[in-house]
This record gives structure tokens, C-alpha cells and sequence, in this order.
């Protein structure tokens, strides 16, 4: 069963409605519930539409992750929810049903930083994380390079995205060349029939004199678009293929290539990939051959672990237990604009 304490997360902070089920570092359930469907045709996140689903999904997700974990609500140690950052009123109903959890149950309640999560995850797959190490985050909404000391407070940030962030760019090139909502785990399919040396796509902020851990997505984004406006205006079809696998290479190329510098010159043997992005297979396959290039140890969640879910919020929580962070309690408050170093915000 594994040791340490045991914690439900909730995880509500876009569109995945997720409880997990974690004993220390030991997955004992993963429930998601996605309303991913519901946003396709809107070609992005409707966020009242994802507050309402979440509302709908509350109660039969943590129903399944305790039945998956043969756990009840009694014998769990700690309940902790993901407080920001993420669409307002998303993380409201995530908050209430964690607030309202832990009071019927009279458990601690933790607040839990979403970014940070994505990087605690790993521990159910790979244990204890290294510290220190350094950790690539790609996700929708968020692109950081960290020095992690301690992923439950101790984490620095090195550099981020100035623009767009990766999974942004991915979902917005998606939908450029006509792909499904979101782009990203389409387009990484549609990349694996094409040459990522097709097209020379530009890569943000590498020149000599660039903040060496910033990134810019914006810039290849338009460049995509103008390739394919040139490609219709003279009225060819759009080799959708090529395209994919030359933007995600260049996309895997300036993340990997940032992210090995880093850990060179921090000076730490570890990196941890993590968000939405760690999931696609170029990204996943250049860092692995880069780090083995370097001699760094990479480790990558498996995909599932990488998207939104509550797993990733009961493995930060009980982290935060077992390092004595003090619970938030019933007064915590969400706050959508957290920073990847911030804490849950005090409650009155
Ligand atoms: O971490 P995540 O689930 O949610 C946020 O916290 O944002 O990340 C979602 C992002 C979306 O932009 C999605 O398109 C992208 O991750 N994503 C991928 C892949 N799977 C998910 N991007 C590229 N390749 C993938 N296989
Ligand atoms: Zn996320």
C-alpha cells in the first residue's frame, strides 16, 4: 500500500474535473471527468460552460476515485484542491466541493498551486522527486523553466514565456490547419506522417544575446500562418503533415535545447518534463536524446499524468503534509492569477 499520508486531491482548474487518490507517493486512483466536448466547437475553453460541467461532475468523479481506491472519505488524512492558477469560476466549484469535503469529513484542507502540481505528479511514477532539480512546465496555459529545491515551496523560476505559451501555440496552429480542439494531441498525430525538416520555422529568443530560459511562441505562430495564407494564395494544398512536424520541431527544438542549458548551468543532473506538452512525442523524444547527449537523467510522467487530473493535486498535498506546510483550512480562497511560486492565499 506504500507509506506516508494519505490524500484526496481535487483538481478543477480548466476543463478536467479530477479526484486522485494518493498514499505518499503511491497512486491508489486517478478520476477525470473532461469537458473537453463541449469546448470543441467553440475552438477553445468556454469557461462558464467548464464551471457548470464541473458542477455536474463533482460528485460522481469523487464517488469513482473512492471506489478505485477502495478508500473512504473517513480514512483519508487530508483533502487538498487546486486554488489557482486557472479560470475563476472553475476553481470556485473545485474549492466549495473541497471546502464542503473536508468539513463533513473534519479533515485538514490544503490549497494546492496547479503549476507546482504538474511537476509533484512525477513522484507516483518515477518516487522521490531529485532536489535539486530543474523542471521543464509546458502546459495550455503555462510555459516556466524552474529550479526546484522543493516543489512544495521551494521552487524558483528561471525564465518563462513571453507571448504565448506552448500548448497555446500548439492549440492555436491546430487550429490553423483545420485540425480538432484542442490542436495539440492532434497535431503531434498529424506530425507523425510529415518531414520535420520540410519547413525551416524560426526559433524564438535563441540568438546570443536572448534571455537564455524566456521563451516566444508568437513569432512562429504567425510564421505558420503566413507559410499556409502563401501556400493557399497560390493555391496549393496545405501539406498538413509538414507542417505539423516542422512547427512541433521547432517548438521540441527550443524547449529541449533551453532546458538542458539550464540544468548545465544550475548545475543539476535532473529534469523533470511536465503539463500538457510533456505528453507530445517529439518533445518527450528530443529532451531523451539531449539529456542522454549531456548525461542529465530525464523523467517524464506518463501522458495521462501529464493533462489535467486530481492525481497531480493529492501527490502535491501529501508532500505538503509530510513536509509540515501548514493546512490552508476552510477559509482558503482561489486565486486565478497564482504565480508557479506562490501559496495558497490565507483565508480569514
Ligand atoms: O496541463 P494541461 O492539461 O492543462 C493546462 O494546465 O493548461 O495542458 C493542456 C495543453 C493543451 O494546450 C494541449 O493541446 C496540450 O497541453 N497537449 C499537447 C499534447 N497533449 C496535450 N500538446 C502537444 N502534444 C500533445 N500530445
Ligand atoms: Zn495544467
Amino acid at each position: 500500500m506504500g507509506e506516508g499520508p494519505l490524500v484526496l486531491g481535487i483538481e478543477t482548474s480548466c476543463d478536467e474535473t479530477g479526484v486522485g487518490v494518493v498514499r505518499g507517493e503511491v497512486l491508489l486512483a486517478d478520476a477525470v471527468a473532461s469537458s473537453v466536448e463541449s469546448h470543441a466547437r467553440y475552438g477553445g475553453v468556454v469557461p462558464e460552460v467548464a464551471a457548470r460541467a464541473h458542477l455536474e461532475a463533482m460528485v460522481p468523479t469523487m464517488h469513482r476515485a473512492l471506489d478505485e481506491s477502495g478508500v473512504a472519505l473517513d480514512d483519508v488524512d487530508a483533502i487538498a484542491v487546486t486554488v489557482g492558477p486557472g479560470l475563476a469560476g472553475a476553481l470556485l466549484v473545485g474549492v466549495a466541493a473541497g471546502k464542503a469535503y473536508a468539513f463533513a469529513a473534519g479533515k485538514p484542507l490544503y490549497g494546492v498551486n496547479h503549476l507546482a502540481a504538474h511537476v509533484a505528479v512525477d513522484v507516483v511514477e518515477h518516487g522521490t522527486l531529485p532536489a535539486p532539480c530543474v523542471a521543464l512546465l509546458v502546459s495550455g496555459g503555462h510555459t516556466h523553466l524552474l529550479h526546484v529545491r522543493e516543489v512544495a515551496g521551494g521552487i524558483e523560476e528561471l525564465g518563462s514565456t513571453l507571448d504565448d505559451a506552448a500548448g497555446e501555440a500548439f492549440d492555436k496552429v491546430g487550429r490553423l490547419l483545420g485540425l480538432q480542439f484542442p490542436g495539440g494531441p492532434h497535431l503531434d498525430v498529424a506530425a507523425r506522417a510529415g518531414n520535420p525538416a520540410a519547413i525551416a520555422f524560426p526559433r524564438g529568443l535563441t540568438g546570443p544575446r536572448d534571455a537564455p530560459y524566456d521563451f516566444s511562441f508568437s513569432g512562429l505562430k504567425t510564421a505558420v500562418g503566413r507559410w499556409v495564407a502563401a501556400c493557399e494564395r497560390a493555391g496549393h494544398e496545405v501539406p498538413v503533415a509538414d507542417v505539423a512536424a516542422s512547427f512541433q520541431e521547432a517548438v521540441a527544438d527550443v524547449l529541449t535545447a533551453k532546458a538542458v542549458r539550464a540544468c548545465r548551468d544550475v548545475g543539476v543532473a535532473d529534469l523533470i518534463l511536465a503539463g500538457g506538452v510533456a505528453a507530445n512525442s517529439r518533445v518527450h523524444a528530443l529532451a531523451r536524446e539531449r539529456c542522454d547527449g549531456a548525461g542529465i537523467r530525464l523523467r517524464v510522467p506518463r501522458p495521462r499524468l501529464c493533462t489535467d487530473n486530481g492525481a497531480m493535486i493529492a501527490a502535491l498535498g501529501a508532500r505538503m503534509v509530510t513536509t509540515g506546510v501548514p493546512p490552508a483550512g476552510l477559509g482558503v480562497r482561489t486565486d486565478p492569477g497564482l504565480p508557479v511560486t506562490g501559496m495558497a492565499p490565507a483565508g480569514r
